[in-house]
C-alpha cells in the first residue's frame, strides 16, 4: 500500500530510461543537439529511425503499451472525453491543473524556476491540454499515435528538467525535504489529478459518469503514466484506492507557499486573457473556489473572496459532502461554467495555434552534476 515510507522513497526515485538519455547528452555537452532534438520531437511526427541510436533505443523501449493494457477501456475513455471535451477544459483549467500548484515540497518550486525562463506557466498549461489532447484523441494511443510521441516528448522534458532543476542552488539544501524534481511522488499526484481528481470537477458540474466510465478513464491514465515512465507501483487499483492515495498526496505535500501564489494569479490572468468579456472574469475565482474547494482556495492560495451567500453555501455542501449535488445548488454557476466551455476551448485553440508558445528549451550553461 502507498504508506509513508514507501513514498518518501519514491519522493528520491526519478525516471532511469530519459534520465540516461539526458544525462549522456549532458554529459557529452551535447545541449543544442539535444534541444535540436526536443524541437524535433515537439514536430511530434519524426520517424524514430532518423533520431541518434540513443535515442531512437528511448522511442522504441517507451512506445510499448503495457501488457494490460485494455483497448475497449482504452476507447470508452476517449470516447466519453471526447464527447464532453470542453467541459473537462474548463474542469482542467479551473482544477486539475491549477491544483498542483498547492505541491509546496519541490512541485510548485520547479514550475515556478522554468516558468522564469521567459513566461512559460502559460506554455505549459496550454501545451498540458495539448498533450490531454493528444493523448485522448481516438487513436492517440495506437500504433504511431500522436498521444504515445507527445508523452514520449514530455518524458525526456521532465528528465531535462530533473537535470536543470537538481544543479540549481536553491535545490541542493533542499534534496533530502523535496526529493529529486519532478519525482516518481509527484508524477503520480499529477496523475491523479488529470484522472479521478478532474472526474470528481465533471461530476461537481452535473456531468453524469457511470462506474464503467470512470474506471476506463482511470485504466487509460495508468496506461498514459506507464509510457511517461511513472512506476507501476504507484497506480491505484480503482476509483477508491484513487481518492485515499490523492487524500495522502494532499496531506503530504499541500502547503502555501511564495511560488504557488505567484502561479495561481498568473494562472487566474491566463485565464481573464483567454476569456473576452471583462465582465466574466469576476466568475473565474468563484469558479476556481468551487471546483478546488475552500481549503486550498483560501488557505493555500488566498483567492479574492466570493459572495458571502456562495460562501455560506459551499460550507454547506463541502460539510454535508453534496459536490455531486452542486450543479442544482449553484444553477447559475453551471450555466456560467458550460457557457463558458466553448469560449475557453476556442480562446486557447486561438492562443496555441498564434504560434505564443515557444519550445522548451535545455539552458545551455547545464553541465553534468
Ligand atoms: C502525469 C504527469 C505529468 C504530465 C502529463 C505532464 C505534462 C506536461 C506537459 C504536457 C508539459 C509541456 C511540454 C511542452 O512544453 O511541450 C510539461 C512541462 C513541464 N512539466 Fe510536466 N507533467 C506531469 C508531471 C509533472 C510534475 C509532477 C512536475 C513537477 C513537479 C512537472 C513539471 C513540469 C515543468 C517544470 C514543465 C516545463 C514547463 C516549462 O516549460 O517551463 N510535470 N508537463
Amino acid at each position: 500500500m502507498m504508506d509513508d515510507a514507501f513514498l518518501d522513497s519514491m519522493r528520491q526515485a526519478g525516471d532511469p530510461l530519459a534520465d540516461a538519455v539526458i544525462g549522456e547528452y549532458i554529459g557529452a555537452g551535447e545541449i543544442p543537439e539535444l534541444n535540436a532534438l526536443l524541437g524535433r520531437l515537439h514536430a511530434n511526427l519524426a520517424d524514430p529511425a532518423g533520431f541518434p541510436p540513443r535515442l531512437a533505443a528511448y522511442l522504441d523501449e517507451s512506445s510499448r503499451l503495457p501488457s494490460w493494457a485494455d483497448p475497449a477501456r482504452i476507447e470508452r475513455a476517449q470516447r466519453m472525453f471526447t464527447l464532453h471535451g470542453p467541459l473537462f477544459g474548463v474542469v482542467m483549467l479551473f482544477k486539475s491543473l491549477p491544483i498542483l500548484y498547492a505541491g509546496g515540497k519541490g512541485g510548485a518550486q520547479v514550475l515556478a524556476m522554468t516558468g522564469q525562463l521567459g513566461n512559460h506557466y502559460r506554455r505549459r498549461a496550454s501545451e498540458t491540454l495539448r498533450f490531454i489532447l493528444d493523448v485522448m484523441e481516438p487513436g492517440g494511443l495506437g500504433p504511431g499515435g500522436k498521444g504515445i510521441r507527445t508523452a514520449q516528448k514530455v518524458r525526456l522534458m521532465h528528465a531535462a528538467i530533473r537535470a536543470y532543476a537538481s544543479a540549481a542552488e536553491g535545490w541542493k539544501g533542499r534534496l533530502p525535504a523535496w526529493g529529486r524534481p519532478i519525482n516518481q511522488e509527484e508524477l503520480a499526484g499529477t496523475l491523479l489529478a488529470f484522472s479521478t481528481v478532474t472526474l470528481d470537477g465533471a461530476k461537481a458540474l452535473g456531468l453524469g459518469i457511470s462506474g464503467k466510465d470512470a474506471d476506463a478513464y482511470l485504466h487509460v491514465w495508468k496506461v498514459i503514466g506507464h509510457i511517461l515512465g511513472i512506476d507501476p507501483r504507484l497506480y491505484p487499483e480503482g476509483a477508491a484506492q484513487a481518492k485515499s492515495f490523492w487524500k495522502s498526496l494532499v496531506r503530504r505535500n499541500f502547503c502555501r507557499t511564495e511560488q504557488g501564489l505567484m502561479l495561481i494569479k498568473d494562472h487566474q490572468d491566463f485565464l481573464a486573457d483567454l476569456l473576452p468579456d471583462k465582465l466574466i472574469d469576476r466568475g473565474i475565482p468563484t469558479l476556481l473556489r468551487y471546483l478546488m474547494g475552500r481549503k486550498i482556495s483560501g488557505s493555500v492560495f488566498d483567492l479574492p473572496k466570493s459572495s458571502a451567500p456562495f460562501t455560506l453555501l459551499l460550507c454547506l455542501v463541502e460539510f454535508f459532502h453534496l459536490q455531486k449535488l452542486g450543479y442544482l445548488i449553484f444553477p447559475g454557476l453551471m450555466r456560467w461554467a458550460r457557457g463558458l466551455s466553448i469560449t475557453l476551448m476556442e480562446s486557447f485553440q486561438a492562443y496555441m495555434y498564434a504560434g505564443k508558445s515557444k519550445p522548451f528549451r535545455v539552458p545551455p550553461g547545464l553541465t553534468q552534476h
